[in-house]
């Protein structure tokens, strides 16, 4: 029997322009990683450490969003072996809308299921990261968990069902993504939304969300660009990100696919064709900020199509 597992999880920006709170993809960096230890000492699921998160995040199971997920799985399992410590490396920033918390509860409830064996397939283990993360963002939401935990682009016909489907990865499709060091928390960022959508909205974004899948489908590169579009969200987070329309315009000035708020912010992200385009635009969005003395972080490449994954 193996005594520790050690996991990475990776960022994922969710909503997709398109698709609020229902469609999400995962980035191959950055990502937290979460080793799952037996501890025989004690009966007992604990956080032994916590690195990265400069003593921000709780330490009790309850209130931790890593901790909660894995004991929500423990219980449903009816787990009465040995204790089992779990050690939380936070390598991606917080309240950043690259899905962090989503990170670390996919990263906690399958390094505890691979160290029980790993006989849960990951659509098992779904819930229960989902759970982890409403701990954190008080919403019961998959489009941070289904990507972090599958990998690929996900959409979720039905958040509550957790009516998870896998939507193909076009072959040249990149993304670039920056990170301005701004904090924004999902919890704030969506107690701005108006409850409505007006009517004449609903149906421009349903257009752009149903094509956008045609895209993916089709591999339809200009019916992608013309499909990343948010007329309902976006107009009203923008405000909370500055220079967010400067940093639009360079990237479609540029040739992206689509740009648009990454989760609730204040990340941003473009969709890109081929990795040295998605980098080169990710280096001119990032200068914005540096041009502002705004710290940021630059991340581009692939789809990360594997979701979270066991490693040395
Ligand atoms: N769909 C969620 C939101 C994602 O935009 O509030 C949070 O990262």
């Amino acid at each position: 029997m193996i005594d520790s597992v050690k996991v990475f999880a990776p960022a994922s920006v969710a909503n997709l322009a398109c698709g609020f709170d229902i469609l999400g993809l995962a980035m191959e960096a950055p990502g937290d990683e979460i080793i799952a230890r037996f501890n025989s000492e004690t009966h007992q699921l604990r956080i032994a450490s916590i690195t990265g998160d400069e003593g921000r995040l709780p330490r009790d199971i309850e209130s931790n969003t890593a901790g909660f997920a894995a004991q929500q799985f423990l219980k449903s399992i009816n787990y009465s072996g040995p204790g089992i410590d779990l050690e939380i490396h936070k390598k991606m920033p917080f309240g950043s809308g690259l899905g962090s918390s989503a990170a670390s509860a996919v990263g906690a409830v399958f390094a505890v299921s691979q160290l029980l064996g790993g006989q849960w397939s990951k659509h098992d283990l779904l819930p229960f990261a989902v759970q982890g993360e409403q701990q954190a963002d008080g919403a019961y939401h998959a489009d941070n968990v289904a990507p972090s935990l599958f990998g690929g682009i996900v959409l979720i016909r039905d958040n509550q069902s957790l009516d998870v489907m896998h939507l193909p990865v076009p072959e040249d499709l990149t993304i670039a993504v920056i990170h301005p060091q701004i904090e924004i928390l999902t919890k704030e960022a969506r107690s701005i939304l108006a409850p409505t959508v007006p009517l004449k909205d609903l149906i421009i974004q349903s257009g752009h969300l149903g094509s956008f899948i045609v895209g993916l489908y089709t591999e339809d590169y200009e019916r992608i660009h013309r499909s990343v579009i948010d007329v309902v969200i976006e107009p009203q987070r923008a405000r909370q990100i500055p220079h967010f329309f400067t940093v639009k315009s360079i990237a479609e000035k540029l040739g992206a696919l689509g740009c648009s708020i990454s989760g609730s912010g204040p990340s941003i992200f473009a969709f890109c064709r081929g990795e040295t385009h998605a980098q080169s635009i990710a280096e001119r969005m990032g200068d914005i900020y540096g041009a502002h003395g705004i710290a940021v972080d630059v991340f581009s490449g692939k789809i990360n199509t594997q979701g979270v994954q066991i490693i040395p």
